[in-house]
């Protein structure tokens, strides 16, 4: 027997309608907010992530699925949206459309990380990626597109926001980080170490215990921003709350991927454990740079699925059911179960869910089958009721009967739905 790979998951069909509801849900939220799909491959050139995500990154430096292929070349799986959204948005051109260019995407992601509840090696993202506008009004529509899908599965979560500042005002807290970790740098981790050569801001996203006593202390970046950063978010907090729009301002967010400037936000669950960031994102104003674009502001943000789902399921939050027949058509014999699957193909074409038996179950039996796929009607076809031309309908709730010609029965369920 071969097992399902560590840290990935099946989808089952007593499942599936979960994560349909999901992504209807997002793809409901980004209609409204002028989002369009995008599907990028689910393997890229390696060389997109170290630059796009960042080279001090654990998800770069630990956790990616990279391989050769058999052309020598170095491939990675994705193990985010946004790296992928950038290219394809600078390699297709689209710097030359009506700007903002609104994105989102459902995609399977890929990272090597330890698995636990909430935290997966193959995980599911849906994200929105906005070029070219460089508003805070821009941060706030995509901090309100995340709250309203999350709004529309009921799940309840606190926003936590942070401005990380642009490159002068990071160098600025880059130094203040130096200075602050300095005396302790024996006693952090060797990342951490390497860390503070290369890019100290990371640091506060350590998840070694030993090193997290010494970042809680650290500066806040919202001490450090700049005039033009500091009135982003000025404008930034005011849309929110001028929309009712709840948050905390978190300086310790920095995210965990490098391309981030200015907004970054997080949606936080204490329901689901330690993995409780069910959705986060921010600006990204130099990664198309970074990538050899011209330089162009950009924002988003991903929710994990499985992470959604774990939520929804420890809060209790309905899931739609998933669809029942509207009519079971059962035949008595031989005959009329080829009568009955005619009536049912008929009636499917209509686009009405149709079932009918597939087993050879006795009549009794099909009534069984019928109950428990939740079937509203049921329909028994014999010889009488072929050469009658006529069925008798029963309603599965009431068990009430009607007589209904058989090439009626398609209007009889349109006018009682
Ligand atoms: P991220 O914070 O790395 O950001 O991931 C976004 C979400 O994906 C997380 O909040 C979490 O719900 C889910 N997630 C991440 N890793 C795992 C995992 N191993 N297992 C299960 N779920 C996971 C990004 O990926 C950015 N690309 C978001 C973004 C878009 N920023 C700007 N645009």
């Amino acid at each position: 027997m071969i097992n399902i790979p560590k840290g990935t998951k099946d989808v089952l069909p007593s499942q599936s309608h979960k994560w349909q509801f999901i992504e209807d849900c997002a793809r409901s939220t980004a209609r409204v907010y002028g989002l369009r799909e995008i599907r990028t491959p689910v393997f890229e050139h390696t060389e997109l992530f170290r630059r796009g995500v960042g080279e001090t990154t654990d998800v770069v430096n630990k956790e990616m699925y990279t391989f050769e292929d058999k052309g020598g070349r170095s491939m990675t799986l994705k193990p985010e949206g946004t790296a992928g959204a950038a290219r394809l948005f600078i390699e297709n051109g689209l710097a030359s459309s009506p700007m903002p260019v609104k994105t989102f995407y459902i995609t399977p992601a890929f990272r090597y990380e330890r698995p636990q509840a909430g935290r997966l090696r193959e995980f599911h993202q849906f994200g929105i990626e906005v070029f070219g506008s460089a508003s805070c009004r821009t941060d706030a529509e995509v901090i309100f597109a995340a709250s309203a899908f999350l709004k529309s599965l009921k799940v309840g979560t606190r926003l936590e926001l942070n401005s990380i500042g642009c490159k002068t005002c990071r160098a600025e807290y880059n130094r203040a980080l130096k200075e602050y970790f300095a005396p302790h740098l024996s006693e952090m981790c060797d990342a951490c170490r390497s860390r503070y050569e290369k890019n100290p801001l990371r640091m506060l996203d350590c998840k070694e215990e030993g090193c997290k006593k010494f970042t809680s202390g650290a500066p806040a970046i919202t001490d450090y921003l700049c005039g033009e950063c500091f009135a982003h978010f000025e404008g930034v907090k005011k849309l929110l709350n001028e929309n009712a729009v709840e948050f905390t301002v978190n300086p310790r967010i920095v995210r965990g991927l490098d391309y981030y400037s200015r907004t970054v936000f997080e949606f936080v669950s204490d329901q689901i454990g330690a993995q409780g960031t069910v959705c986060g994102g921010g600006r990204y104003d130099g990664l198309l740079e970074e990538l050899g674009a011209n330089p162009l502001p950009a924002i988003g943000f991903a929710a994990g699925i499985e992470r959604l789902m774990l939520l929804m399921e420890n809060s209790g939050c309905p899931f739609p059911e998933p669809e029942k027949p509207r009519i079971y058509i059962a035949g008595m014999d031989e005959n009329t179960r080829f009568e009955a699957f005619k009536i049912t193909q008929e009636l499917r074409t209509k686009g009405i869910y149709a079932e009918t038996d597939l087993m050879e179950r006795s009549v009794k039996a099909q009534f069984k089958y019928a109950d428990k796929l939740g079937a509203e009607y049921v329909a028994v076809i014999g010889q009488t009721e072929l050469s009658d031309g006529a069925v008798n309908v029963k309603k599965m709730s009431d068990g009430t009967q009607s007589s209904v010609k058989i090439t009626e029965i398609y209007t009889y369920l349109s006018k009682n739905q």
